[in-house]
């Protein structure tokens, strides 16, 4: 388990080399003016997305044959096309395999859930942040782009499978014979509650562990050799890659970033802790942490 607190461009090929990951989950900047420690999150459009095609090239020069490269990206009410304009980048290099819709919040109504037994009635669950607005709805979804080499890479998706509802459709469907079917691509994660933003998560655009987590699932933890973020942020992706005992490599600029994603992973860690990890990893220019 490695953080590098290094530019994933001269990280990926310095550190990773060519092939040597199998797979890459992550989420860039959106050039949504967020404020981020180190990186300017305003930049014009035609640049950012020049930049992007820069980061989608050092990937997939990382990229194993049969890697998969999930890439998560959101929009803004008044930037849908954003991430359609992200993956038309990506377009030039890779095949897009699966699109998949990760949901933040939902509204089941009883009465459209059919004869599901647990539910007694409607619920609304999840990440609900308001939009002061009469035009827009509130953001509930971002993308997670599943880009590969060809198109053509086998999925484990019984490893991220859901059981059958209806119990007769385990005998009925060649899939079945166990009881478990396949998820499909909309995937409802929450975000952990938390009580400090300041202290429980300083960052402000991160991912669930879960997220990641089932992407490495998804395309077959046996595979993995190596798993990879060039924007690891606070460490989302490493500390799913620890729970699954997976060898990782992450870079971020921003060295604040870097120590409390090596905190997480940490405590990520099974017991007694592996002797060589979590290590950050920093070059020169980069600034300490904070004391
Ligand atoms: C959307 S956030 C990633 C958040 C992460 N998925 C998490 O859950 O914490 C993007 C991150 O990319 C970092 N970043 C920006 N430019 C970078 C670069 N050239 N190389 C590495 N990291 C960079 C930012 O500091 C920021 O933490």
């Amino acid at each position: 388990m490695v953080l590098w607190a290094e530019d994933c461009l001269e990280g990926l090929p310095r550190r990773v080399g060519a092939g040597g990951a199998d797979v890459v989950v992550t989420s860039p900047p959106y050039n949504r003016g967020v404020a981020y420690g180190r990186y300017d999150d305003r930049r014009p459009r035609e640049e950012y997305l020049a930049w992007i095609g820069r980061v989608a090239d050092a990937v997939h020069a990382a990229l194993a044959p049969h890697g998969s490269f999930f890439l998560n990206v959101g929009g803004s009410p008044t930037d849908p096309w954003l991430p359609l304009d992200v993956a038309q980048e990506l377009r030039r290099r890779f095949v897009l395999q699966n699109v998949i819709h990760w949901v933040k919040s939902i509204a089941i109504e009883r009465a459209l859930a059919g004869a599901t037994p647990h539910l007694t009635g409607d619920i609304a669950v999840g990440h609900y942040k308001p939009v002061p607005s009469r035009r827009f709805l509130h953001g509930a979804q971002e993308y997670v782009f599943h880009f590969t080499h060809r198109g053509d890479v086998s999925l484990d998706r019984l490893a991220v499978g859901v059981p059958y509802q209806d119990k007769s459709n385990v005998a009925r469907w060649r899939s079945g014979g166990a009881d478990r079917r396949c998820r499909g691509n909309t995937w409802f994660l929450p975000y952990a509650t938390i009580r400090r933003r300041v202290t429980d998560r300083p960052h402000p655009a991160t991912f669930p562990p879960e997220l990641p987590e089932r992407c490495y699932r998804l395309h077959g933890t046996d595979r993995i050799r190596l798993a990879v973020d060039p924007f690891v942020g606070l460490g989302a992706s490493a500390v799913a890659a620890a729970r699954l005992g997976l060898p990782f490599v992450g870079f971020d600029v921003d060295v604040h970033y870097l120590a409390t994603a090596s905190r997480r992973l940490h405590e990520a860690l099974p017991s007694p802790r592996p002797p060589t990890g979590p290590r950050v990893s920093r070059k020169s220019q980069v600034p300490g942490p904070r004391r």
